[in-house]
């Protein structure tokens, strides 16, 4: 009962090949339940004379065990901090991960550029709410309640006196308001809205660039020239300009203006329905009426004013051929102007 032979112990030690294979032969031939434990044990039912013997015995046994499992854990140990060490081997000289750049909107890309311009020639960037007063956006335009061109475009109304603006010309009211005397010289970027069906060329919310210059003896042009100017800064100094009759309410007389094709070079092609010409803003002198709903004698002073869509800007200069692309956050689409 208190024989033990720790032989066929040490022999399964030298099997194992885990630290947790360890720590169940630990538990098997070292612990609580283990068969030295038990023979331990069983010593005191042995007459004293031989319990002496037996004692030393079994304690230079569990001595024996213990220091195999010492030195085995040692060495499993150290094999699984190698083995670790191993697997997660950081490759130094790999090139690190880049960190990606961001990239401007081509919307707002094509704004920053036509900024540029206008500040060169002296001209304030400012902004207006994109939440109107139908006042602003329409009335004191010289488009007054029942005026058919209110039908132009169908509006987003938050309630009968306010409205998403469809067009970023309120803000010549705006400015012409605040700064009260010219000159004026004011260039204002934002969002519109249109309550309309979208398509390649359709988009119900859309960026446009007012421009308003007022001053004692500013010209059409004085507005022809400015315009040329950011037509061969946009599209190059070989783009020409073409100024044909439009209507505007607010303008008198109104003009649209396009540039030569840069596709065809006037040739003719898709892009521009081969006619050499592609029309890209409204414009005209500042009515009359308008000057002086804002308290400025049309007598004394002048004005002109311009609009441009953003997108269509951006589809000419970059090619695009969806306008929807500019809202749908593609990235794709987006990190190609880098
Ligand atoms: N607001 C007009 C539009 O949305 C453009 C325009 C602006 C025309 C200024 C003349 C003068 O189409």
């Amino acid at each position: 009962m208190t024989e033990f032979d720790p032989r066929p112990a040490l022999d399964e030690l030298r099997q194992l090949e885990t630290l947790e294979a360890l720590e169940q032969w630990r538990v098997k031939h070292l612990g609580d339940k283990s068969a030295l434990r038990a023979a331990l044990g069983g010593l005191g039912q042995l007459p004293p004379e031989q319990r002496r013997e037996a004692g030393q015995r079994l304690n230079a046994a569990r001595q024996q065990l213990q220091e195999a499992h010492d030195a085995r854990k040692a060495e499993l140990t150290e094999k699984t901090v190698a083995q670790q060490l191993e697997r997660e081997r950081i490759d130094v000289t790999l090139p690190g991960r880049p960190i990606a750049r961001g990239c401007s909107h081509p919307t707002i890309a094509v704004i920053q550029e036509i900024s540029d311009l206008f500040r060169r020639i002296g001209f304030q960037i400012i902004e207006g709410p994109e939440v109107e007063w139908e006042r602003y956006n329409f009335t004191k335009l010289g488009i007054p309640p029942e005026h058919p061109a209110r039908d132009l475009t169908d509006t987003f109304w938050i309630t009968d006196k306010m409205l998403l603006r469809t067009h970023t010309s309120p803000n010549q009211i705006r400015a012409m308001e605040r700064v009260g005397k010219p000159p004026i010289r004011v260039l204002v970027p934002g969002r519109c809205y249109r309550n309309e069906a979208t398509d390649a060329s359709h988009e119900s919310i859309f960026f446009q660039i007012e421009g308003l210059m007022v001053d004692d003896r500013t010209t059409m042009s004085d507005m022809m020239g400015v315009l040329t100017y950011m037509a061969r800064g946009l599209f190059g100094q070989q783009a020409r300009t073409r100024f044909r009759c439009d209507y505007f309410p607010f303008v008198e007389p109104g003009a649209e203006m396009s540039v030569s094709c840069g596709q065809c070079s006037g040739g003719g092609c898709r892009m521009c329905k081969y006619t050499g010409w592609l029309e890209i803003l409204g414009c005209g002198m500042v009515h009359p009426d308008v000057l002086r709903g804002v308290n400025i004698d049309p007598a004394r002073y002048s004005g002109w004013a311009f609009g441009l869509g953003v997108e269509r800007i951006a589809i000419l200069k970059y090619g695009v051929d969806d306008i929807r692309l500019f809202q749908q956050n593609d990235m794709r689409f987006l990190r190609q102007l880098g």
